[in-house]
């Protein structure tokens, strides 16, 4: 698949086969995450790797991961990440959805489904994880073999703004 190809196949899945991620698939998921920028290439952003049913529960106790059998927490360091120094904003959260992204595309390269997930508890992330106070989670990718019958690439001619209203040229 051409990179376009695949942009287009990726949909979020929310219903997994219980067949778990092989290794070496995991490995190339890791692989796309590593090989993602970050500002000033300062990596503020550590990954936790959730396969174990024991994990799994944990992460149930913060979200619905929809029943995938792989879930991976994407954290970020405040402290280490970039901060631009006209606004002090600080680039974390891009970092890590520059990582999340990558792994997701390569999951779907694999032929595995995937969702974003954003739509959890932290306090309970923090908790269950023992993520130290300076460790923030930012995004849960859930991952595996999605089940059901796959969204149309060709959804986003109607499930997307048209590209004359997402795009201007030299000025809005
Ligand atoms: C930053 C972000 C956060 C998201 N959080 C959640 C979430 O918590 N739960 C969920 O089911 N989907 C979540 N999604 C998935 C979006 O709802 C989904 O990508 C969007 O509706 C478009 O659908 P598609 O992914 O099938 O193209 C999130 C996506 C992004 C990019």
């Amino acid at each position: 698949m051409d990179f376009l190809e695949i942009a287009k196949s990726r949909y979020s899945v929310r219903d997994y086969k219980s067949k778990k991620v092989e290794p070496e698939k995991l490995e190339k998921i890791l692989l796309a995450a590593q090989a993602a920028p970050t500002a000033v290439n300062l990596q503020p952003v550590r990954l936790i790797v959730v396969q174990e049913d024991e994990g799994l529960n944990r992460i149930a106790k913060a979200a619905n991961i929809y029943g995938a059998p792989l879930a991976i927490i994407v954290c970020s360091e405040h402290t280490k990440a970039w901060v631009r120094p006209f606004d002090n904003k600080n680039t974390v959260d891009i970092d890590a959805s520059i990582l999340t992204d990558h792994m997701m595309l390569e999951a779907t390269e694999l032929g595995l489904g995937s969702v974003w997930i954003c739509y959890f508890k932290p306090d309970i992330i923090r908790r269950e994880f023992q993520l130290p106070d300076t460790l923030e989670p930012i995004n849960i990718l859930a991952l595996g073999y999605a089940e059901g019958n796959p969204a149309d690439p060709e959804r986003h001619t109607t499930q997307r703004i048209p590209l004359n209203e997402l795009v201007y040229y030299e000025k809005l």
